[in-house]
Formats: structure tokens, sequence, C-alpha cells
């Protein structure tokens, strides 16, 4: 696995581990506690979550993965915009920390922007749980150029947000067009997220550019996928896989370095956006409630 370093940051994979849709069933939770430990044990040490996913439940999961290699692994978890306010993030933080039985969080970010509350104060609320020593560092994700250009304007020093988790992939392109230039530019790290297009990559698999560098390399398509997407640097892909072939393939793709001209084949096959990324869901309070309180009520459904 290909790691890179960044000042005040440990070595960091170029692959890490999702967890959307973990902890939601328990029947499930010993396969996806097993699929995050092998990950770990691959190298894929740097693991994604979020208050939300799973209403909490899934990072319960990471509790029991990381138990006991805690300090071999760097945890990202996400503050929902409906705990935006400053109190309500470290309140929000505070209990993450509990459910995955650690006293601090590596990297804490605000999961949307949100227009309900002021940007300055949940930047002040992130810093205040870093001086709390509840997260090690803070930052922010499905911010579009607009958003960023906003939160430069709360921030002490450059890149004190220092990371944003955007949505990456052939598929989805549209961060291309300014947020990475805007992360290199600031010392921004990225999280790239669904990276295999949410499984969504049936029609990757036969296009030319593509298999041409997973036969050079012996690699499936799409690990040159996983390739494609860190190979400018400064970006973690975060995919998220249950399936142990799939958890030894991620991890094996980190180890992929795709040429130029390969690139550029792989580019005739995925067009670069015509358009910019922007953040899909309406930046209000009532939406970000809404969504918070159904995937409360779908974890009481399910049991
Ligand atoms: N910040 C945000 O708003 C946000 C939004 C979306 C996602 N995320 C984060 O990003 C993570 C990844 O994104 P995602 O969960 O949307 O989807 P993804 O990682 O793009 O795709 C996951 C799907 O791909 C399959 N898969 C994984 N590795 C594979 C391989 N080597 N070959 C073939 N299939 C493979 C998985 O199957 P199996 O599970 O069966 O192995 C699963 O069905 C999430 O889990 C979450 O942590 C963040």
């Amino acid at each position: 696995m290909r790691t890179f370093e960044r000042a005040g940051l440990p070595r960091l994979p170029v692959i890490g581990q999702g967890t959307w849709f973990m902890g939601e069933r328990r029947a499930q939770r010993s396969a996806e506690v097993d699929a995050l430990r092998l990950g770990i044990s691959l190298g894929m040490t740097l693991i994604n979550s979020a208050e939300l996913y799973g209403a909490g439940g899934a990072e319960e999961v990471v509790g029991d993965a990381i138990t006991d290699c805690r300090d071999d692994v760097f945890v990202v978890t996400k503050v929902w915009p409906s705990h935006a306010r400053a109190q309500d993030v470290e309140l929000a933080v505070r209990e993450s920390c509990r459910r995955m039985r650690t006293p601090y969080v590596d990297l804490v970010l605000l999961h949307w922007p949100t227009r309900s509350v002021p940007l300055k104060e949940t930047v002040n609320g992130l810093r205040a749980i870093q001086r709390a020593g509840l997260a090690r560092h803070v930052g922010v994700s499905n911010f579009d150029v607009a958003w960023l250009e906003r939160l430069r304007r709360c921030e002490e020093h450059p890149g004190e947000m220092l990371a944003n988790e955007v949505p990456y992939s052939l598929s989805e392109r549209g961060v291309e067009r300014g947020v990475l230039q805007e992360a290199q530019e600031h010392g921004r790290l990225v999280l790239a997220y669904s990276p295999l297009a949410h499984g969504r990559y049936s029609g990757w698999e036969g296009k030319p550019g593509l298999l041409a560098a997973a036969r050079t390399h012996s690699a499936t398509p799409l690990q040159i996928a996983l390739a494609w997407t860190v190979q400018r640097g400064g970006i973690v892909a975060i995919p998220k896989a249950l399936s142990p072939a799939h958890i030894r393939a991620n991890a094996a793709a980190g180890d992929i370095v795709i040429s130029p001209e390969e690139m550029a084949a792989i580019g005739l096959d995925f067009p670069e956006a015509t358009k910019p990324f922007r953040p899909a869901l309406p930046a209000n309070m009532a939406m970000h409630r809404l969504a918070f309180g159904a995937m409360q009520l779908q974890k009481r459904l399910r049991g």
C-alpha cells in the first residue's frame, strides 16, 4: 500500500475504507467488523465514518474493529449539519467517541454545508473540539468552490480545515473543476468518496483505456479505477467493501502507479465533467433534520 506524508499528520495510505450502510443490521455486524479488520491488516488504515451512517451504528462497528489497534488507525468521522451549532458539534463528537470507544477522533468533518448556521460558528465549534482534545484535525465535506471560498474567510490560516471529502470517481469528475485545485493550493487533503460510483460501475469494465491498463498491471479494471482516483496525489480514496475479495483487491490497488499515457487513454473513456461539483442536498436545516430523523427511525425499525 502506497502511503504519503503531510506535515503534522501520520503517514496515510492512498486507499482507506468507507463505512456507509454499515451498522444497520445486527446480523451483519460481525461480517462488517471482520471486513474493516481485514482492510486494516492490509494497510487500509484510514477508516471513514459518520454519525449519520446507521444512526451511529457504523461508528459502533468501527469501535469494534479498532478495539485492539486504535493507535494504528486514522479514524475519520463526520458531524451531520443538524449539529452544526458550536455546542452541538462538541456533543455530537463526544457521542461519536463514545460509540467508537476512543478518547479522540483523528479527523472530524462537517458532513454537508448548511445555510442554517453561520459557517464561522461551526468552524469555531470544530476548533473547540480540537482544543478539547476530541479531534486531532478538523475539516469539511461536500464543499464546492463557492463554499470553499466562504470557508477560507473563516479560517485563521489557509488549510486550517485540513480536509474536504467529496465525490470523485471515473464517472463523477466535477471536483476537477476547481475543488481539487483549491485543495492543492491550500494544503487540504482530499478524501475521494464513492470512488467506485457506489457500486454502479457496470459500464466501466469494457472501456478500452481501462482494460489496457488493467492488462499491463495484471489488475482488474476496478483496481485501475481506484488507482486513477489517487494518482494526482494528496488524495485518499475511501471505497466501501464487505466482500473479502473486494477488500484484497482494493488494498492491492494502492500499489498501482498509472503512467501519464494510461491516464490519457482512461481520460478518453471517461470524459471530464462539463459542470463543476455542486453538493446534491439542499443546504437547509429542515432537510438535514429530516434525513437524520429518517436514519434514526430506520435503525429503530430494524432493531
Ligand atoms: N461525505 C459524504 O457525503 C459521503 C457520501 C457517500 C459516501 N461517503 C463515504 O465514501 C465511502 C465509499 O463510497 P460508497 O459506499 O458510496 O461506494 P463505493 O465505495 O464507490 O462502492 C461500494 C460498492 O462497490 C463494491 N466494491 C468495493 N470494492 C470493489 C471491488 N474491488 N470490485 C468490485 N466491487 C467493489 C462494494 O461491494 P461489497 O460491499 O459487496 O464488497 C459496494 O457495493 C462510503 O462508505 C462513505 O464512507 C461519503
